[in-house]
């Protein structure tokens, strides 16, 4: 017997420096606030030091259960909408409700970019990334960077090279006998779209195109990893593919300053980038430059991939989504003049229940789970205090997946997005307010050009259709997707 009261000691030992840890490592962040601050905290734990909230986050996230993060908050705390907890080194807030998530994304006066340190040394520290970046140096290049990618005007130039990529893209995976990783595939066109429209270019360099496309998947792997720079670590190897990436965008800048453009229409903009001034004739450093090439490329390819992919999976899964798809598509094409080639924004403008399925798997996968900032000021939301100097993180996700906003959240279901739009703050998967992505318009074009040819005239057939899913640092099949595409029918262009 003398075994199981030495194991009930040592149980309660664990428990008792559990507690003291916990307990001093809480204290230490929030001792100083002072007893009228401190009470007007949001419920939470700061866990123990160093770890914080990570570990729960990590472990519902690799479990394959994303969302028991957020819930077991919920049960323990009720559903306040705001948390405080310690993530990724920092005194975090975590926010979960459409009306908080509201309030803190349209104040970028009390608010500010919060991503944790070890992304901003992967994205880079000179570009909208950077919370030092002043309020209307980002309002300035925001301008000169989303007007090019935004818009009618914008879109239609771009949609014919969209529509070619896309088709022969089609094509050259149906011809091969072999299953292509139908995700790996989709990030190399959606990188190629956007190489074409940043730095045209560089994307017919096939050099150029492969060191960037490796050196941005390994820079991925990383991104949402625990900061390790040690050799093995996915952070270590990301941080390596950074410089790789920087090399080659150097080499690229310094190309075009010593060959720069000579007609202001061919412009792209890297060229816009590099010519623009602020009010006293300042031009960007090449390192401001760099930095936001790095974001734009990688914002503007993997997310895009990824829904795609998603899109297409979750038809090929649903008969009844797929017919009703895919009659759509055939209604439109029935209408375009056969003295028409290609796509027109008109045509694109009909595709109302595809855009339903694109909002669905939106809100269903959830590909920018959450997002940063950081407050600059004490700032009261929903009643709580959320303290100057602290993280706070967006959960785009436990918005998208509560029942009381969407009623059986984890059915994919298009038809929900009939009818009127939904209400501010309830659908994010943009974000909302002065960050909102500038990309939204481009990347709808895109995913949508590419289902309607798939929709017209392919097949795919997973070679492991009940693959495991890897949630970080986005979902994804393990295989990435593994598949067959076959053509069906020649209905499409
Ligand atoms: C399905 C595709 C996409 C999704 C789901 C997506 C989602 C997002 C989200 C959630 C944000 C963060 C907003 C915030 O911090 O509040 C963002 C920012 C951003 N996105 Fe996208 N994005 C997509 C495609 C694109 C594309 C195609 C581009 C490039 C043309 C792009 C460029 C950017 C940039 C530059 C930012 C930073 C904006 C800023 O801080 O002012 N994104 N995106």
């Amino acid at each position: 017997m003398w075994w199981w009261a030495a194991v009930a000691v040592g149980l309660a030992v664990v428990v008792v420096v559990d507690g003291v840890v916990r307990k001093a490592h809480a204290w230490y962040w929030v001792g100083s606030l002072g007893a009228e601050r401190r009470a007007r905290l949001p419920p939470g734990d700061m866990g123990w030091p160093l770890v914080g909230g990570m570990w729960a986050f990590l472990r519902a996230f690799k479990s394959g259960k994303p969302d028991a993060f957020i819930d077991s908050l919920v049960g323990r705390y009720g559903r306040t909408g705001l948390y405080r907890s310690f993530m990724y080194s920092s005194p975090s807030v975590l926010v979960t409700t459409p009306e908080a998530c509201k309030k803190v994304l349209m104040d970028d006066v009390a608010f500010v970019n919060g991503w944790p340190e070890a992304t901003l040394n992967l994205i880079g520290t000179r570009s909208f990334t950077s919370p030092a970046m002043p309020r209307d140096e980002h309002r300035r290049l925001r301008k000169l960077t989303a007007a090019p990618v935004n818009g009618s005007t914008a879109l239609a130039a771009y949609l014919g090279f969209i529509d070619h990529n896309v088709t022969s893209t089609l094509r050259r995976w149906s011809s091969s006998s072999e299953p292509v990783e139908f995700l790996t595939e989709l990030r190399r066109m959606t990188f190629l779209i956007i190489v074409r429209i940043f730095m045209s270019r560089a994307a017919e360099d096939e050099g150029t195109m492969a060191a960037l496309e490796q050196s941005y998947s390994e820079l991925n792997h990383g991104m949402r990893a625990m900061a390790i720079n040690l050799p093995g670590f996915a952070y270590h190897k990301a941080l390596k593919a950074r410089r790789k990436l920087v090399a080659v965008l150097q080499g690229v800048l310094d190309d075009r300053r010593r060959c720069p453009r000579q007609a202001s229409v061919d412009m792209d903009m890297m060229d816009r980038l590099i010519e623009v001034e602020d009010e006293g004739g300042r031009r960007l450093e090449d390192e401001e430059i760099i930095d936001m090439l790095v974001l734009y490329l990688n914002a503007g390819h993997e997310s895009s991939a990824h829904i795609t992919m998603w899109a297409t999976v979750f038809m090929q899964e649903n008969s009844h989504i797929l017919s009703k798809a895919k009659a759509e598509q055939e209604e439109i094409m029935k209408n375009i003049p056969l003295t028409q080639k290609g796509l027109t924004l008109r045509d694109y403008k009909k595709m109302e229940y595809l855009s339903q399925v694109i909002d669905e798997t939106l809100r269903f996968v959830n590909i920018s789970f959450v997002t940063f900032r950081q407050a600059t000021r004490d700032v009261f939301v929903n009643g709580y205090l959320i303290p100057k100097g602290w993280k706070v993180q967006l959960w785009y996700r436990s918005v998208h997946m509560d029942p009381q906003l969407y009623s059986e959240p984890n059915k994919f279901n298009p038809s929900r997005w009939e009818g009127p739009p939904p209400k501010v703050g309830t659908f994010l998967p943009f974000g909302l307010g002065p960050k909102l992505c500038p990309g939204n318009d481009l990347a709808k074009l895109e995913i949508s050009v590419f289902l309607h040819h798939f929709l017209l005239g392919y097949k795919l057939t997973r070679e492991n259709p009940s693959c495991r899913i890897r949630y970080l640092p986005h979902p994804r099949p393990v295989d990435n997707c593994l598949a067959k595409v076959t053509r069906v029918s020649s209905n499409e262009y």
